[in-house]
């Protein structure tokens, strides 16, 4: 199979071969003549020699473009084209270069570039995108000012910056802050604007709007009340001002991820923008809060400030995401959502650590950069942010952000730079630091604790598994935050921050009357493995009397899956010792709702079958699926009055509001309703289901419903109420897959893919169905094999259109080597089918390749 890789093989782009741009970019002004078989682009760009670079080769990134015509300083000229770009001859000195090209925004399927939605023109250009609008140097080190005229009988034409001249058929924009071409964004189309405004804090008006197709107005509200708290609370907590006269955002139905931090106009997946208490739960209104803070505040954290190549990519996501972590934070609460973003972590980023497609959060080489916009750039990104915090301070950390951003601003740079400032406002070698940029994989810590006459000592080791590339790993810097809690559960040595630095090191606490239980890793200081030999009495005293509320939480999961565990391996009953601990916690009434709902939870399939696989178990995801329904069942029966009483307790009054009080008392009463509903026939389920006057209550009983296998009146009452919203319908596509028994998981997928809704253009649709696919272990994985044969099958099929989300969903298969011999050599089988088609896309072909590994 290596041939047939060697087929689709590109070339491997290396950090250390970074070399400054040969020529830098003084403006830059397009005209887009829109049309979506045949779009014509005007580029007019001033080009100089970069005195830090070499002018041997004049070479402009293109691809996917009919070449009209080429000027250099008036005079035609032709340039040698190849599918990658051009070369040309050009004159010592500055010079203007002119181009027309052709594109046809109707046929781009693959949502990068120039595409159309609804009708709707977009673009999406980070990270390479843009060189599929036109000839251009489409690397973050070369930024400049744009001037943009769009043509079209369209009513709403858009782009960066602020507006300029228009006319009938016509608009011009104008963005005087210079930017990398990964910024550029143009709207036109049929749209409704949502307005608002914002006053900043020197004074200046802004106007915001937030642009829908028609339909879509009674769904930006929300998405609005949260820009304009984002741009307060970056002006309060960072001191970051906003710069323009004006800030668009888009709502687009066809889009590869969540949303892009364009200049002045960020476009965003309308399932990350829109939200109305009909059609939206709960976490859909927290999750667009969240992400239109992330893409206001990369105004400042990527656009202002960005990198200088993509490997630098975590200098603007890993800072941005652990700024929009602290926004939530602010806004909501702020141990749910850390203990949140902790499930989130060990889900995703310490899955893909642990796997073939482990990378430094700093990658050193890349052969398509869309497959590294993962979850080690991103959360393990944020999570190097805040251990800097955490070892640095808060008020060196306000600092060294102060100093980065009047130093670097209008630059691209790297995590040199970054680190550099920290260095230097607190006189500090980072030095080792930076290890957590560049070593991949989850350092194990081991804690082993020793007691002797009142001193207790904790010694602590660390080890980071090897990752593909990297065999031999160096000790990294670990902040460890510990507590100490006597026998009467009080407190007695508040929260301090250990600093681990060797492979090996103990920590001693003298002067204690009585043996107190160690309370470690608070707050999640650090993203390790703990591996701590605990017996289940200490555990139980921790999630009783922890301050911490992380380790409190922690507690009480490490009990869940000791339990879940010996169930599975040992085939032991539901551990009565944990249920009992649970109904003491779900009980305590001075418990957040949420933090209960976060403790009811039981770990995933996916975690479960991680740790059965690092204790040299093969995972079997029948039986682990049979096992947690098993624990789920017995949670049923052990506390049906408590459940009760929870359920009835914590019903929301009222109209809906999405804050996090309501929001909290929803989770509870639904996490009981789903337990309470194993054993009342769906009662409550339908009941609620019949009266729900919003989105979270109508689809936790509908989810209900569908896992006691009851909901088929309901999903086709739910169909016929909500068959013309597509945000709406790709719940109701994801909820079938994810509640199908395990043997009908791969047939409902197939069956729905046939629905006359199902859409494989439409991202969002593919992901609904096939993504919920992948999410259900038990149902992929299927002895059958059928699961893995459906998403093959359909991963050929999406990648001739589609390669990004193609190759984001070939992670479907990343954790393959876990598992027996026979799905081992099915998995084998379907990738090494997908890896043999004939035109398979870089990004499929790197991402299997790197599986295959
Ligand atoms: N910068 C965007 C964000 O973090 C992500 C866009 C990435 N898009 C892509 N096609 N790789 O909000
Ligand atoms: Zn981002």
């Amino acid at each position: 199979m290596k041939d047939a890789a060697a087929d689709h093989s590109a070339e491997t782009i290396f950090l250390a071969d970074y070399t400054p741009p040969g020529w830098l970019v003084e403006d830059v002004s397009l005209t887009f003549r829109l049309a979506p078989d045949a779009t014509r682009v005007l580029s007019r760009i001033r080009f100089r020699p970069n005195p830090d670079g070499t002018q041997d080769r004049f070479f402009l990134h293109g691809e996917k473009l009919t070449l009209i015509s080429a000027r250099i300083d008036g005079a035609p000229v032709t340039p040698d084209v190849t599918d990658e770009g051009l070369t040309c001859a050009v004159p010592d000195g500055a010079f203007t270069w002119e181009t027309e090209v052709e594109i046809a925004p109707a046929q781009n399927f693959a949502l990068e570039g120039l595409y159309m939605s609804n009708g709707m023109y977009c673009t999406q250009c980070e990270a390479e995108g843009f060189r599929k609008i036109t000839y251009y140097p489409d690397r973050p080190d070369v930024m400049a000012t744009f001037t943009v005229r769009i043509e079209s009988d369209l009513p709403v034409m858009l782009s960066n910056g602020n507006p300029g001249a228009s006319g009938p058929g016509w608009t011009e924009w104008h963005d005087p802050w210079p930017k990398p071409a990964y910024l550029f964004a143009l709207v036109a189309g049929d749209l409704i604007a949502h307005p608002d405004s914002f006053t900043t804090q020197s004074g200046k008006d802004v106007a915001l709007n937030i642009w829908v197709r028609p339909g879509d107005e009674g769904k930006c509200a929300f998405g609005m009340e949260a820009l304009k708290k984002s741009m307060k609370w970056d002006e309060e907590v960072y001191g970051r001002e906003y710069d323009l006269d004006i800030f668009n955002i888009v709502a687009v139905d066809d889009f590869n991820m969540g949303a892009m931090e364009n200049k002045g106009l960020n476009v965003f997946n309308s399932s990350c923008v829109l939200a109305s208490p009909e059609t939206s739960t709960d976490g859909n209104f927290e999750r667009v809060e969240a992400i239109i803070a992330h893409e206001y505040f990369h105004n400042w954290t990527g656009n202002r400030i960005t990198c200088r190549d993509w490997f630098q990519l975590c200098l603007k996501e890993g800072l941005t995401v652990f700024r929009d972590s602290q926004f939530t934070s602010d806004m909501r609460s702020a141990p749910v959502k850390r203990i949140s973003d902790v499930i989130a972590l060990r889900a995703r980023q310490f899955r893909e650590d642990n796997g073939p497609l482990a990378h430094p959060v700093r990658p050193e080489s890349f052969r398509e950069i869309n497959n590294f916009y993962t979850a080690t750039v991103y959360e393990k990104g944020a999570e190097v942010i805040g251990m800097l915090k955490r070892l640095v301070g808060d008020e060196a950390y306000e600092k060294a952000c102060d100093l980065y951003f009047t130093r670097h601003d209008g630059q691209a740079c790297t995590i040199e730079d970054w680190l550099q400032v920290f260095t230097e406002a607190t006189g500090r070698d980072l030095g080792q630091f930076k290890r957590w940029y560049s070593q991949a994989g989850t350092p194990r810590l081991t804690l082993r604790e020793t007691w002797d006459e009142g001193t207790l000592t904790l010694h602590f080791s660390q080890r980071t598994p090897p990752t593909p590339g990297q065999t031999d790993k160096q000790p990294q810097v670990l902040p460890i935050a510990v507590g100490l809690i006597g026998p009467d559960g009080e407190e007695v040595q508040e929260t301090t921050l250990l600093e681990m630095t060797e492979t090996e090191q103990s920590f001693s606490f003298s002067g204690l009357g009585a043996r107190p239980v160690a309370s470690v890793l608070r707050g999640f200081s650090a993203p390790v493995i703990l591996q701590r030999d605990q017996d289940n009495a200490d555990r139980a005293f921790l999630l009783a009397h922890d301050t911490d509320p992380y380790c409190r939480w922690e507690a009480g999961r490490a009990l869940a899956k000791q339990a879940l565990m010996r169930m599975i391996t040992d085939d032991a009953p539901a551990d009565p010792a944990y249920l009992g601990a649970l109904t003491t916690l779900l009980g305590d009434e001075t418990l957040d709702p949420a933090f209960r709902a976060l403790a009811m939870a039981l770990p995933s399939e996916d975690d479960l079958a991680q740790s059965l696989a690092d204790t040299g178990h093969v995972p079997d995801p029948q039986r682990i699926w049979d096992k947690r329904e098993a624990m789920r069942d017995a949670m049923a029966d052990f506390m049906p009055d408590l459940l009760a009483q929870l359920f009835d307790a914590h019903q929301v009054p009222g109209r809906y509001a999405p804050e996090a009080a309501p929001a909290a008392a929803r989770a509870l009463a639904n996490s009981a309703l789903a337990l309470l509903s194993r054993r009342d026939g769906g009662e409550r389920a339908r009941v609620q289901y019949a009266e729900a006057d919003n989105m979270t209550q109508q689809l936790a009983a509908l989810s209900c419903l569908l896992s006691i296998g009851m909901a088929d009146d309901a999903l086709g009452a739910f169909y016929d109420q909500w068959q013309s919203d597509r945000l709406v319908i790709d719940k109701w596509f994801s909820l079938q897959v994810a509640f199908a028994a395990p043997d009908q998981t791969a047939a409902t997928a197939a069956r729905l893919a046939g629905h006359p809704d199902f859409d494989m253009k439409n991202p969002n649709r593919f992901r609904a169905t096939f993504g919920a696919l992948a999410a259900s272990p038990a149902g992929f994985h299927h002895a059958s094999g059928a699961g893995y044969r459906l998403l093959a099958d359909w991963l050929i099929r999406l990648d001739a259109l589609n390669p990004q989300t193609t190759a984001r969903m070939s992670t479907a298969f990343e954790t393959w080597k876990r598992f027996d011999a026979d799905r081992q050599d099915m998995i084998r089988a379907e990738l090494e089918r997908i890896l043999s088609r004939d035109g398979l896309s870089r990004d499929t072909s790197e991402m299997i390749t790197r599986i295959l590994a």
